[in-house]
């Protein structure tokens, strides 16, 4: 069958996807281009907030269309929402043939099977944790075709996971019931695949899980597998994320600034600027707690007043948790005037079923967590944008990630890059055709003009070799 795979949520599911992709080629189908090509459609989803399952509803609600335009047209559901409703997915959607969780991906070829063979809809939220990271024997000629092309133009991010599921416990938070208890991945078997990615010709990867600072596999820590994988000479930079403040150690810190391809850029959620709210949310850690920790990586990295590219950092926000006055909404205010945050996800807390917090008052009424959700943005935005201001008539180290006519879909007017410190960089096309790197290389960038989120400027000099 020709199938596509639609993504919502977070980095993991985009991984997910890829996995989902390579079962389904090893299993005999085919990629498609578009959802019209596609006989098969995988829909890969998102449970951490109302709205990303609504977005999912959204999206079912439009695919009896989809099979009545092609009769044996099969949609199968994937991802968290998979995992947490089952076969509740089956009764309220009326079009899903296959529901498979996130720990039973291996089994998508075999259910895609059964449900085409006539068998029913089929569901599998088992909880093995047997083969979470398994990976079907790598077919290079399977992604041959249209689809192919795209997968072989589109390298970043190009995600590894090195561990699923969460064992903490947040009160408001999911993941710990969609995904499962937090098991590592094998040292070898995260070298392995970054080797796999080498072979590729990639040159950049992220390292994720929901705490990579947790990770532990018979005595290696996150700072020991980072160290392993940084001994890789073709990675020209290495990425990780996300680093839970409770976790996180000088040890971590001082890895990435002894190897020169991790690159100096942190992810690390604070969620609320409140201790009464932190410790509401079983975060482990005070805002103090945090703050030193911040203050232990500008000691490392030196500071952004003086270099805007000394190190990058971000967040997760969240308003109007555990009935948040605004008085203490005010202190996560003050918290990101006091980080200085390149960016933050931000979002209005959204009680989930199985959770802590889920059974107590939500005093908080929507239309105050949207004031709030946007006056924290507002500031935030303003932050970012004063950084980035700063950038500007600094050169920083850009890696291309894509070059007009790379991507057919999609041709470019500019050259798609990114800092070290994980801000996107948006280049002008050089006079001198013969001196532009190509994607994956690393070359200096002149900044000229920003907006919150990106950086504007040129090509300065040649490539970095690395
Ligand atoms: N360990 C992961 C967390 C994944 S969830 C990480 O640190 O990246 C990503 C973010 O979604 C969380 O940090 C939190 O800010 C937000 N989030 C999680 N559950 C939520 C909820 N119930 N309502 C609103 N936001 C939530
Ligand atoms: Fe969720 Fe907290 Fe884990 S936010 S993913 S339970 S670290």
């Amino acid at each position: 069958m020709k199938f596509k795979v639609i993504t919502f949520g977070c980095q993991m599911n985009v991984y997910d996807t890829g996995r989902i992709e390579r079962y389904l080629v090893a299993g005999g189908h085919e990629a498609a281009l578009t959802e019209d090509m596609a006989d098969l459609l995988v829909i890969n989803t998102c449970a951490i907030r109302d709205t990303a399952e609504s977005r999912v509803y959204g999206t079912l609600g439009r695919l009896a269309q989809f099979k009545r335009e092609r009769p044996g047209r099969l949609v199968a559901v994937a991802g968290c929402m998979a995992q947490k409703e089952g076969v509740k997915i089956l009764k309220h959607s009326g079009v899903v043939d296959v529901v498979v969780g996130t720990m039973a991906i291996p089994r998508i070829p075999s259910l895609i099977e059964a449900a085409a063979a006539g068998l029913g809809p089929q569901v599998n939220i088992s909880r093995s944790e047997e083969d979470l990271f398994d990976e079907p024997e790598w077919i290079e000629k399977s992604f041959s075709n249209e689809e192919g092309e795209r997968q072989r133009i589109q390298r970043y991010p190009a995600f590894i996971s090195i561990m699923q599921g969460c064992s903490k416990v947040c009160s408001f938070c999911v993941v710990p019931y969609t995904r499962g208890k937090e098991v590592c991945r094998p040292p070898e078997d995260v070298i392995a695949e970054c080797h796999r990615l080498v072979r590729q010709g990639i040159r950049e990867v992220t390292l994720i899980g929901q705490n990579v600072d947790s990770y532990r596999y018979e005595g290696v820590d996150f700072a020991d597998l980072l160290l392993r994988v940084s001994r890789i000479e073709e990675l020209s930079r290495i990425r990780f994320t996300t680093s839970h403040p409770k976790d996180m150690t000088p040890k971590l810190i001082d890895t990435v600034g002894e190897c020169a391809n991790i690159c100096e850029s942190f992810h690390f959620p604070l969620q609320s600027g409140c201790n009464r709210i932190l410790d509401a949310m079983k975060r482990d850690y005070t805002v103090d707690e945090y703050f030193e920790k911040l203050e232990y990586i500008e000691k490392v990295f030196g500071s952004r007043g003086q270099d805007p590219f000394a190190y990058g950092i971000s967040t997760d926000l969240m308003v109007g948790f555990a009935n948040e006055t605004e008085q203490e909404f005010e202190e996560t205010l003050e918290a990101v005037r006091r980080a200085r945050w390149d960016s933050a996800f931000m979002f209005k807390y959204s009680p989930r079923e199985r959770t802590a917090a889920y059974r107590w008052e939500d005093r908080v009424s929507e239309e105050e967590k949207s004031e709030r959700l946007a006056r924290l943005i507002e500031l935030q935005e303003s932050i970012s944008l004063a950084l980035n201001r700063q950038a500007v008539g600094r050169v920083a180290e850009v890696l291309v990630e894509g070059i007009p006519g790379y991507d057919p879909e999609q041709p470019l007017e500019r050259i798609k890059a990114r800092t070290r410190t994980n801000k996107s960089f948006s280049l002008n096309l050089p006079e001198d055709p013969e001196g532009m790197p190509s994607v994956g290389e690393t070359a200096y960038a002149l900044v000229t003009d920003c907006k919150p989120v990106t950086l504007r400027g040129e090509f300065v000099g040649s490539a970095v070799t690395v």
